[in-house]
């Protein structure tokens, strides 16, 4: 059987056989274009024979976690490329090879990953990594998230390795990002854990340790204070972007996702030509083959057509601009907020807000929140300047005879209103808006009358 046997991830075979029988159910019975949609899924474990190029990092990788076999420490190493390069694809690849030949052999090799981006300190990746030993053994946690210091954290962890393990693998997927709570004068966290950890086979433990740390940033070994460059001294495996031609062979070793025929002759190219311009990142390439296929299947077509990619590649670049508006500030994304919901509610399809109406709208919305209300000059630029992300345009009018003369600004929304709240509804200081939808509507209702628009 295939080397998946014993992993986490997806399985994904060659034949609609290997589909389990919940894969079957859920597909049974609706006209689809894919046969085997996981194959374009980004964490499915593939096989060798769908990798593409990458004989050399593969080599390496082999060649240094191959030590394991003969129960010798394999070397520190630094993987280092942009995103969707398969760093990590290569490294599971052959640790899942290594662990079942050891496993048959009864000695125990394991490997431990954390991914340091969502890590804010050195105590939360002692913990992750405990949790994940914890997890990977069937075992207690056995110690406290919080209220106890990171060394008893460490020792929890060194003792689970004892217990379970011959030799483990540490991989700190984004270790550039383990910045830690920083004073200026302190190094950043990731100086600290790989220090640690590289040292632990000598000092706190029995078993043999190594690190392997996956990084984008190619000046990483820079960043190291000079203790922890020198307990890690890795072995170096750069991975370059992938060109237009390498990502059509990997979407093309992916072809059996879809059934026969479904996809159309320019499919392929045109989806591995968008990735190759803006990236080379083959995971946006394999997602962009996928979203094409579920617009086909949104359309009921049963060919994937170079408009469906066009379609797809669209979506994804509404979605980049729509994550622009996550990074605004919270006074900027509640007067971005009241004026979507003007819009909103206002004429069913209507993309449009005056400022007369949003600034009392905004008004209603920081009471909601308790927040502090800025005048209406301040909420008119925060809204213009959320224009130069792409969301809306703005025009100056005159009121004319009405409420004394004067100007105002009508908004345009450039996409669906709707859509830019539900965005902003994920910031938690901005969801709970959605539970006052009745009084917000009221007060658009009440203010539109007041100013006798529609
Ligand atoms: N050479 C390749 N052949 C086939 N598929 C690939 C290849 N390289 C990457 N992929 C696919 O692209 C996706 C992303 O790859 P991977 O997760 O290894 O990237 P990465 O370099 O670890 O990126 P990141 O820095 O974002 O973690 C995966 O679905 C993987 O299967
Ligand atoms: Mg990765």
């Amino acid at each position: 059987m295939t080397d998946s046997d014993h992993s986490s991830g997806n399985n994904v075979g060659d034949t609609d056989d290997s589909l389990t029988v919940r894969e079957m159910i859920e597909q049974a019975g609706e006209e689809s274009v894919f046969r085997n949609r996981n194959l374009v899924e980004p964490d499915t474990i593939i096989d060798r024979d769908r990798i593409v190029g990458r004989d050399d990092q593969l080599r390496t990788v082999v060649s240094n976690l191959r030590k394991v076999l003969n129960e010798n420490r394999p070397p520190n190493l630094l993987l280092y490329g942009p995103a969707g390069t398969g760093k990590s694809l290569i490294f599971d690849a052959v640790a899942r090879q290594i662990r079942d030949i050891s496993k048959n052999r009864g000695y125990e090799f394991g490997t431990l990953r954390i991914n340091c981006q969502n890590l804010r300190s050195l105590d939360e990746a002692v913990y992750a990594l405990v949790r994940e030993a914890a997890h990977d053994l069937n075992e207690e946690i056995g110690v406290a998230r919080h209220g106890v210091s990171t060394s008893t954290k460490y020792d929890r962890l060194y003792d689970l390795l004892d217990e379970g393990y011959d030799s483990v693998v540490f991989v700190l997927d984004e270790i550039d990002l383990l910045l830690g709570r920083r004073s200026s004068s302190s190094e950043p966290a990731y100086s600290d854990l790989i220090y640690q950890l590289s040292r632990a086979s000598i000092e706190s433990i029995d078993i043999q340790v190594s690190v392997a740390a996956l990084t984008n940033d190619p000046e990483f070994m820079n960043n190291l204070d000079a203790r922890a460059e020198s307990s890690f001294n890795p072995r170096d495996i750069p991975f370059s972007d992938y060109d237009a031609n390498q990502l059509q062979e990997i979407l093309r070793n992916r072809e059996d996702a879809f059934i026969q025929d479904a996809l159309s002759e320019d499919v392929i190219p045109l989806t591995s030509a968008f990735a190759a311009q803006s990236h080379g990142d083959a995971r946006k390439a394999i997602d962009l083959l996928r979203k094409a296929g579920d617009v086909a299947n949104e359309n009921g077509d049963l060919t994937v057509t170079e408009n469906h990619v066009r379609e797809a590649q669209e979506d994804v670049e509404t979605d980049r601009s729509l994550k622009l508006v996550e990074g605004l500030t919270t006074q900027k994304k509640i007067s971005l907020y009241a004026t979507a919901a003007v819009a909103e509610f206002g004429k069913s399809g209507s993309t449009t807000a005056s400022s007369r109406v949003a600034f009392p709208v905004y008004q209603f919305l920081t009471d909601v929140l308790d927040a502090d209300g800025r005048t209406r000059e301040t909420f008119n630029n925060y809204v213009r300047e959320v224009g130069t992300y792409g969301q809306l345009d703005h025009e100056r009018k005159s009121l004319g005879g009405k409420q004394g003369g004067g100007m105002y600004l009508m908004y345009e929304f450039k996409r669906d209103p709707g859509e830019i709240k539900k965005r902003l509804e994920q910031d938690e200081r901005i969801a709970d808006l959605s539970h006052h939808e009745d009084g917000l509507k009221r007060v658009i209702q009440a203010q539109k009358r007041n100013f006798a628009e529609n």
